[in-house]
């Protein structure tokens, strides 16, 4: 399944090795400013090749509109668009092209289909998450006419947990790090996996602001369902906390509610979603990453005729998913937030009134 949403559905198709990559937007208003430049900086932070800390692939990811924008502006249709695959190097998957990395989805993708698309993992390959970046800057330009703001960064890699959280660290950071003071020591937790030729996991935090409160489809298109959906979406993810997530399970119901008073909710440890709707307080998502299958180490597996084999990866990889990842997760949290926004336009009978009210 390749299309995910209800009022703002999104198809991606394409992968790591073919000619590109790309999506269908469907459900967009009309009216929306394209800012290109917005699109393109959103994508320059999740492409690799800017430092150690993450592949060497370095993709140009142009965003080529083909429909769905005249003048400037979005016209109401679906919006198609293309990102050229420039850089890949299959033949670095020679070696393993009968072999099922440890890991990865090779073996599984094989069961299911019977086809061993070995270069670059085929769909099963992060190249695919360049689509949801894309996707994700066009939903934050709707987003944007709201007021809701989405931030990342990283928490934790490895055992190494950031507790002094600021947005504008990560923005600085090249691991995109939310605590400055842990920064030095993530970075090294990075590098030692990399030159020990192994690879390090690590946690992303999501945070959204200006939600208003009522958004989500209870029951089955909750907020947070639908978060969890997509972000488990993503390769690579292994879990998804929403606010004090599984700490919850260690308080008490006087240590977890969050009490009001006359301006409203006085904590946030639901992290801005009660019930499967938007209380109005930040969103705040963890989404926890395995570490990167692909490893510089000798490993034993089986080829596609069961034989047991040693094998030896080649080839760019990240040394650390969550880093890229996070950008991914920010992009999916906008995705999710227009769609939840789209959907309870028609919430209300008040606010079909305000719309067509407005025609007589
Ligand atoms: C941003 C991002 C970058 C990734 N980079 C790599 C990589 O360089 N090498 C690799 O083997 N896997 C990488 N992965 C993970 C694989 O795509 C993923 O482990 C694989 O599809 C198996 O899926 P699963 O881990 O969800 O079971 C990356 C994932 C993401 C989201």
């Amino acid at each position: 399944m390749n299309t995910f949403g209800q009022a703002l559905r999104v198809t991606t198709f394409g992968e790591s090795h073919g000619v590109g990559i790309g999506g269908v937007i469907d459900g967009l208003p009309a009216g929306i400013p394209m800012d290109m430049d917005f699109i393109y900086k959103e994508m320059q932070r999740r492409a690799g090749g800017q430092n150690l800390y993450s592949t060497q692939r370095k993709e140009a990811d142009r965003v080529e509109i083909l429909s769905g924008v005249f003048e400037g502006k979005t016209t109401g249709t679906p919006l198609g668009f293309f990102i050229q695959n420039s850089a890949n190097k299959s033949k670095d998957y020679d070696s393993i092209k009968n072999l099922f990395r440890p890991g990865h989805a090779d073996f599984t993708y094989f069961q299911k289909y019977g086809v061993r698309d070995y270069r670059g993992g085929g769909r099963s390959s992060a190249r695919e998450s360049a689509v949801r970046v894309a996707a994700g800057a066009i939903a934050k330009l709707l987003l944007s006419h709201f007021n809701i703001k989405i931030q990342s960064g990283i928490l934790s890699i490895g055992k190494i947990l950031g507790k002094d959280i600021d947005f504008k660290n990560a923005q600085k950071s090249e691991i995109f790090a939310l605590d400055k003071n842990v920064e030095s020591q993530q970075k090294e937790a990075i590098n030692n996996a990399r030159n020990a030729h192994n690879s390090i996991g690590g946690v992303a935090l999501v945070r959204a602001s200006g939600i208003p409160a009522g958004l989500g489809e209870p029951l089955y298109y909750k907020l947070d369902s639908a978060i969890g959906a997509l972000m488990l979406g993503l390769n690579g993810v292994k879990a998804v906390e929403i606010g004090e997530g599984t700490e919850s399970t260690h308080l008490l119901g006087s240590e977890n509610n969050d009490q009001m008073d006359k301006k409203g909710f006085q904590s946030n440890h639901c992290g801005g979603i009660l019930g499967g709707i938007s209380t109005g307080n930040e969103i705040l998502i963890k989404v926890h990453f395995k570490p990167t299958p692909s490893i510089f180490l000798p490993q034993y597996t089986q080829d596609i005729n069961g034989n047991v084999l040693e094998c030896n990866i080649k080839g760019r990889h990240d040394p650390c998913i969550a880093v890229r990842g996070s950008v991914v997760c920010e992009a999916q949290l906008a995705l999710i937030l227009a769609d939840m926004l789209l959907l309870n336009a028609t919430s209300k009978l008040e606010y079909l009134q305000k719309i067509y009210a407005s025609k007589k």
